[in-house]
């Protein structure tokens, strides 16, 4: 199918390269000439393992182009898949103004358009927006009827950065909200040759599906937390608890693991949304907020770990091993990385840090601490380690590595590195 992709943001990217991968032939519009002159050159603008090969691949095939012309790209596609962002406001609710923006826009486009064209919204959107906002928009400025003229669906993304093209490729599930029986059939359609069962509700369904399975995936991790600290002060391991926990079918092994608190853009961003949702509806989400409490405190419990271990942080130089959120990628969006170097700063604390990716994004946040460029090297006289982020090229870190520090305390708040003498886990 022709297919158009508006967004460049992660969803967008990998969903204009993974339906290129399957043989579509897709146009992906953007506002950033730099960032469309980059795709149009085969060159990724994420940091996300594999995809750099696949864009470069349909590119030089010319199944992919870039463009911010997005009249132009409705025009040469049968649906299109709005893959805008939807940030944060300051009071955590949504931000659906990109949304509202381009649904107006591509009612413009529907005007002028003869054929029947499916308009599918996967950015993540709280419950009831496609109906409330998209549909309304696309109508007004088209003039033309949902699901006569034209077809709505919506389908979540349940993309992890870092992994970003496996899980497009081969997800868990399909969610196909769908506005009017033919629109989900397009869209049912399109995805006939993905392995992955296909689920066909409503609109708000899809929507909900996505903001209820991130809910859940950062509540275990809340929960594997609160048992992690409870486990800590008894001097039990969590991840020995949870291994035992996790074969119980109904519980499963996945999403677990204790340690300094999720962090990426999705699970604090949406989480945030449904709450402040909630409550708009009048009501208190109160088990949310809750996981929400526990990950905020969980980021910084190493600090208190820290100075039992060292004392007063004034003028102590600690090193951080790891920036990212998690590893396999760049992305420090609400990384636990960021709330420590706030405190330590706070504490007076001399900072080195070392990440093999993310410290140039680092840089825009704290340029004044110093950067290490090997992980070797911010070890060097330091009065203690905090490990952040796990990293493959941290387990390779042997004995001796941690000899060059000035004393032994190396708190972890990523399960790895146990057999170093001096480490200790932040709940094992
Ligand atoms: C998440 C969801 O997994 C994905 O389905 C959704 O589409 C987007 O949000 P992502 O944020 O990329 O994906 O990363 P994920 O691998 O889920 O990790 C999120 C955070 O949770 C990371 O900070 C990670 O370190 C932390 N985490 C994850 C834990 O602390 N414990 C766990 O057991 C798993």
């Amino acid at each position: 199918m022709n297919i158009c992709v508006i967004g460049t943001g992660y969803v967008g990217l990998t969903t204009a390269v993974g339906f290129t991968a399957v043989g579509n032939k897709v146009i992906i519009v953007g506002k950033n000439k730099k960032k469309i002159d980059k795709i149009n050159k085969g060159v990724l603008i994420i940091y996300e393992p594999g995809m750099g090969k696949e864009l470069e691949k349909c590119v030089k095939n010319k199944s992919l182009q870039a463009t911010d012309n997005l009249e132009y790209a409705i025009k040469n596609s049968d649906i299109d898949f709005i893959c805008v962002g939807t940030p944060s406001r300051e009071d955590g609710s949504i931000d659906l103004s990109d949304v509202e923006k381009i649904s107006q826009d591509i009612g413009k486009v529907l005007k002028s358009l003869n054929e029947y064209h499916v308009v599918v919204v996967k950015s993540t959107v709280v419950p009831q927006t496609t109906e409330e906002i998209v549909i309304p928009n696309l109508e007004k400025y088209s003039g033309k009827k949902a699901g006569k003229d034209f077809g709505v669906c919506m389908t979540p993304e349940f993309l992890r950065e870092g992994v970003a093209m496996s899980d497009f490729m081969k997800p868990d599930r399909i969610v196909i909200g769908e506005y009017d029986k033919k629109s989900g059939d397009v869209l049912q359609n399109l995805y006939s040759g993905f392995d992955s069962p296909i689920m066909r509700t409503n609109l708000r369904d899809a929507e909900m599906i996505k903001y209820a399975s991130n809910a859940l995936l950062a509540a275990k991790i809340s929960f594997a937390n609160e048992i992690g600290n409870i486990c800590k002060i008894i001097g039990i391991d969590s991840y020995e608890v949870m291994k035992g926990v996790g074969m119980d079918h109904r519980l499963g092994p996945h999403f677990l693991n204790s340690g300094c608190g999720f962090g990426g853009s999705c699970f604090p961003k949406d989480i945030s949304a449904i709450i402040a949702k909630a409550k708009e509806l009048d009501y208190e989400p109160i088990l949310l907020e809750s996981v929400m409490d526990v990950n905020k405190k969980q980021k910084v419990r190493l600090v208190d770990m820290l100075k039992k271990r060292v004392g007063n942080l004034k003028g102590k130089k600690i090193a951080i091993l790891g920036l990212a959120f998690k590893a396999d990628t760049d992305d420090i969006r609400e990384a636990a990385s960021i709330d420590i170097i706030k405190r330590l700063k706070s504490e007076g604390a001399i900072i080195s840090a070392y990440d093999p990716k993310a410290i140039d994004n680092m840089k825009t946040l704290f340029p004044d601490i110093k950067y290490a460029k090997t992980a070797k090297d911010v070890l060097k006289g330091a009065d203690a380690c905090l490990v952040m982020t796990e990293w493959d090229e941290f387990k390779k870190l042997s004995e001796n590595d941690f000899d060059f520090m000035k004393k032994r305390v190396i708190l972890k708040g990523r399960k790895m590195l146990d057999d170093i003498k001096g480490s200790e886990g932040i709940c094992w």
